[in-house]
């Protein structure tokens, strides 16, 4: 699959509970959390480790991304974790409470073969968005909000203003090196209104998908950063206009009153590459 390949949802599964991981296989996600770290209790971290070991070397998860979350190589657990996974068949390692690239690099020497995700959820984190994006390892961002929320003293508000900042500095960060961004879970799980104008704002504002935690808040997010219809009829007139311009020996286009310009050109094709990439992933 392309670069365009989407990260629409990207569900978290306890890695202890054994009907959540059953139920994963026909979940039409884009990617999966396997969860080590806080959906699992002290008590259980032992034996989830070895559940999802067990469980990630059969098959069964098709074409979605596999991340399996471990815990931090602060705690008593992280690196019996990194150890488990380090020659999985995973996509990649999530870490975390990522808060400087060296956090990585640590990990990276247990584990040279693996790709590594960040969760990005603590002040050190968003501080230090820029050099942990530019890890050779570092693949992708998950945003912490709940961790973020409770470390900032943030009260969470629809409009998450409180959280503003940081969110954009991890975006900005995940752009300048080209990783993914993965925007926070949305905690109401059987609140579909509020889902749908979280991922609208996340979409908005660039994110790649969102992180989820239950079935229920699938369909939703899959639907809102999908492009819709009238985006990819929008896009494929912006190119047809612009090609049309460019015929008549002009280098800017006007559709419907607004300017086409190449850069415009360029976001209308990476659109159409999204959709397309959607489709060849619902269809397999
Ligand atoms: N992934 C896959 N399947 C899940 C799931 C998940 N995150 N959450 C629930 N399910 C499954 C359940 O196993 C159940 O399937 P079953 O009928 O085959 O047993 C079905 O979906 C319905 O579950 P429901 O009864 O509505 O939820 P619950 O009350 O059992 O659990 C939560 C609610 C929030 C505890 C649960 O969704 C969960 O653990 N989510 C993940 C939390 C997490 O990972 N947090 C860490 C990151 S923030
Ligand atoms: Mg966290």
């Amino acid at each position: 699959m392309s670069d365009s390949r989407p990260y629409r949802s990207v569900l978290y599964i306890p890695g202890s509970k054994d009907r959540a991981l059953e139920k994963a296989k026909s979940l039409p996600v884009d990617a999966i959390i396997f969860d080590l770290e806080d959906a699992v209790a002290p008590d259980e971290k032992a034996n989830a480790r070895i559940l999802l070991a067990e469980t990630l070397a059969q098959s069964g998860y098709g074409q979605r991304i596999k991340l399996v979350r471990v815990n931090g190589l602060d705690t008593d657990w992280g690196a019996d974790d990194i150890a488990a996974f380090a020659q999985s068949s995973t996509d990649a390692l999530l870490i975390p409470k990522v808060g400087s690239a060296a956090d990585l690099d640590a990990v990276a020497a247990l584990a040279p073969s693996k790709d590594l995700w960040a969760m990005i959820e603590s002040p050190a984190g968003i501080l230090h968005a820029e050099e942990i994006a530019a890890h050779p390892k570092l693949k992708g961002f998950v945003l912490g909000t709940n961790d973020l929320a409770k470390d900032l003293g943030a009260q969470f508000r629809a409009d998450r203003l409180p959280l503003m900042t940081s969110l954009q500095m991890t975006l900005l960060a995940a752009r300048a090196h080209g990783v993914i961004c993965v925007d926070g879970v949305y905690n109401a799980f059987k609140d579909e209104d509020g889902l749908r104008a979280e991922c609208h704002q996340g979409r908005d504002m660039g994110m790649d998908g969102k992180s989820l935690i239950h079935p229920a808040q699938v369909a939703i997010t899959n639907e809102v950063f999908a492009p819709s219809d009238a985006d990819i009829e929008l896009a494929r007139h912006q190119i047809a206009a612009f090609e049309e311009a460019m015929a008549a020996g002009q280098g800017v286009a006007v559709l419907d009153g607004k300017i086409v310009e190449n850069l415009h050109v360029a976001t209308a094709e990476a659109l159409l590459a999204k959709a397309a990439a959607i489709a060849e992933l619902e269809a397999s």
